[in-house]
C-alpha cells in the first residue's frame, strides 16, 4: 500500500534547544496522522530529537545527507552508518540544494542511494526542475534523467524502499508554488516512468511527495490529488502550527 508521508526538512536551521522547542510543539499539536510524520533536523539534533519523537509510532527520524563512503579522510563528512547509529531511518538525498551548492552530481547520489539501503534507511530521492527547463516545457525528460540516473539502477526489492520527492527548484523557497494540477501532471509522469522501469505494482505503491512552497494554506489542495502522496516541506516545517496544519492535510 502506498504510504502517505508528511517529511519537514529544516535545512540549516534551529540550534538543538530550538529544535527540541519546535519538536515538543509538533508533538502537541499532531494527534493520530493519516500517514507517516518525518522529521529532518539537522545532523547534529538527530539523536536527542530521535529520543523525543520514539514515543510516537507514526514518527520517524530523517538525515538531511550523508557521505557515500561507508568511512574514511572525508573532514567535514558523515557516513550513513553514523547516521543511521543515531537512529535515522531515512535520508534526504539529491536535494536541489546539495546538487545546486554542493555540486553533487548523479555518480555520487546514485552512491548515497546505496548507502543508504545498505544501512537498513530509507532515501528520500529529490528531484525537480530549474525555471528555464519548465519555461521550454522539458521537465518530464529532464526528471527523467535524474530518476534513471540516481534511482533506476536499484534492484526492485531496494527501490519499493525508496519514496521519491518532486520538488521544483522555482518553487523552493520562492513562494510560488506549482499548481495543483502542475504537481499532479509531474507526478502522474513520475508514476509513469516507475511503471515503465519497474511495472504498474510498484508504481501504485511508490510514494511521491510534493516539496516547494507548500504550506498550511494550499497543502490540502495539494495533498488532494490522486498521485500526491504528502509533502517535504522546508520553511513551513519549522512553525509547529503550520506544520501540524500541513499534516492534518493528509488524505
Ligand atoms: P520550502 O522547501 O518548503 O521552503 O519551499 C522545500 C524543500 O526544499 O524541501
Amino acid at each position: 500500500m502506498r504510504q502517505q508521508i508528511v517529511a519537514g526538512n529544516w535545512k540549516m536551521n534551529k540550534t538543538l534547544e530550538e529544535g527540541l522547542e519546535l519538536t515538543k510543539g509538533i508533538l502537541e499539536k499532531v494527534e493520530k496522522p493519516k500517514g507517516l510524520v518525518v522529521i529532518a533536523p539537522p545532523l547534529t539534533h538527530l539523536k536527542e530529537i530521535g529520543k523525543m519523537i520514539k514515543v510516537r509510532k507514526y514518527f520517524h527520524l530523517a538525515a538531511q545527507n550523508c557521505h557515500h563512503e561507508p568511512k574514511g579522510a572525508y573532514t567535514g563528512e558523515v557516513a550513513a552508518d553514523m547516521v543511521a547509529s543515531v537512529g535515522a531511518e531515512f535520508v534526504i538525498i539529491g536535494h536541489s540544494e546539495r546538487r545546486q551548492y554542493f555540486k553533487e552530481k548523479n555518480d555520487v547520489l546514485a552512491a548515497k542511494v546505496n548507502a543508504c539501503i545498505a544501512r537498513g534507511m530509507r532515501p528520500i530521492f529529490c528531484c525537480g526542475e530549474p525555471l528555464h527547463i519548465r519555461e521550454v516545457d522539458t521537465h518530464v525528460g529532464y526528471v527523467a534523467k535524474q530518476l534513471k540516473a540516481g534511482l533506476f539502477h536499484l534492484k526492485e526489492e531496494d527501490f519499493r524502499k525508496v519514496v521519491i520527492a518532486y520538488e521544483p527548484i522555482w518553487a523552493i523557497g520562492t513562494g510560488r508554488t506549482a499548481s495543483a494540477q502542475q504537481a499532479q501532471d509531474m507526478h502522474l509522469a513520475i508514476r509513469v516512468l516507475v511503471a515503465k522501469k519497474y511495472g504498474k505494482a510498484i508504481a501504485d505503491d511508490t510514494t511521491i511527495l510534493y516539496g516547494g512552497s507548500c504550506n498550511a494554506q494550499n497543502a490540502q489542495e495539494l495533498f488532494s490529488q490522486p498521485d500526491v502522496d504528502g509533502g517535504l516541506i522546508g520553511g513551513a516545517s519549522l512553525k509547529a502550527e503550520d506544520f501540524a496544519t500541513i499534516i492534518a492535510a493528509l488524505k
